[in-house]
């Protein structure tokens, strides 16, 4: 009796190094990652951030050090956020107007330092600037208004606008922001700076360490649920991703990120527009502590993560991992 032979074997094309990279079906590359970096007061200063191991914030002179690495690591683009003073916080987050705050001094010196050889994304939210840590303006019993946020990160926008910020990247989830903004800075005459839509934007558990980052995670009293997403929505994703792209933005993103992917994957499918991904800063502490606890190694389980990000449809993923990424994908 003749043996059952498989009549394919899909393991002969894994069978030696060569045949599975001509076989691989996506690639990543340092081209795809934006490195999220937080900016803090003074000169000189590195202050370690305690739940996201490995992850400082820079004074204004460290992070323009932090962008000539990424230049020279092949990175293109990092992404911005203020670790404001307590004492520049108020109810209206209007420190966020401010041409002389944190984020428009360090984006012109990296704009100095480093010209067009990188791109500068600013957050567009007024969570670091309150003193209550909620993205909006807050009424009398601590509801967050949309109209009124939209005016006051419309300001926002165009403060980053001017002080030379290239991807202005709305994280707030008011309704109607990307088509104010967008028509703002036609008015100003931006017709080139990009919107970056955090569009599908989830109330989650995974940004802790951020919040610590920031400095408004013991600030913040209550949650985000009134305008952050629900995790159990996946139609209603689309349709946020729908009203921003026809508001303006050239592309979109989805956050969290891994816990998200059938997102990235259907909104790709469906819109056929470039989809960012955040790996956010709790996903990156789990990575970290399995590691720690010596459950996995570091290259390991970040190369697959982020390859992940690029199966489901991503055309690039902002990561805190992104300089060790690109060290390991430059060899
Ligand atoms: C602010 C903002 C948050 C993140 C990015 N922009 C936090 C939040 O919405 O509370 C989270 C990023 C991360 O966890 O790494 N609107």
């Amino acid at each position: 009796m003749t043996a059952a032979y498989p009549a394919l074997r899909l393991r002969r094309t894994r069978t030696s190094a060569w045949s599975r990279a001509l076989h691989r079906e996506n690639q990543l590359s340092p081209d795809q990652l934006i490195w999220p970096l937080f900016v803090t007061e003074g000169r000189g200063v590195e202050e370690p951030v305690a739940s996201l191991p490995g992850v400082s914030r820079w004074s204004v002179d460290g992070i323009v050090a932090r962008a000539k690495e990424a230049v020279d690591l092949g990175i293109p683009c990092l992404a911005l956020f203020p670790n404001t003073p307590v004492d520049r916080r108020s109810d209206d987050g209007r420190e966020a107007l401010n041409p002389e705050n944190l984020m428009c001094r360090a984006i012109r010196a990296i704009r100095d330092a480093c010209g067009s050889d990188i791109g500068v994304l600013t957050d567009v939210a007024l969570d670091p600037y309150t003193t209550h840590g909620q993205d909006g303006l807050l009424d009398d019993s601590g509801y967050v208004l949309n109209d009124a946020s939209v005016e006051a990160l419309i300001g926002q926008s165009l403060n980053q606008a001017a002080a030379g910020a290239d991807i202005i990247a709305p994280s707030d989830m008011m309704d109607g922001r990307v088509g104010a903004i967008r028509a703002a800075l036609e008015q100003a005459g931006h017709t080139n700076i990009q919107i970056m839509a955090y569009a599908a934007k989830y109330a989650s558990a995974f940004y802790g360490p951020f919040r610590d980052a920031v400095g408004s995670r013991g600030l913040l009293k209550g949650d985000k649920k009134t305008y952050q997403m629900d995790p159990a929505n996946a139609e209603e994703a689309l349709r946020e991703v729908a009203l921003d792209l026809a508001e303006g933005a050239d592309s979109v993103m989805v956050k969290p990120g891994l816990p998200y992917l059938d997102i990235v994957r259907r909104v790709k499918e469906r819109f056929e527009v470039p989809v960012f991904a955040y790996q956010v800063s709790g996903e990156y502490a789990m990575i970290e502590a399995a590691v720690a606890a010596d459950a996995g190694e570091r290259e390991g389980l970040v190369m697959e993560t982020l390859m992940a990000f690029r199966r489901a449809g991503c055309s690039g993923v902002l990561t805190y991992h992104a300089p060790f990424a690109a060290r390991l994908l430059n060899g």
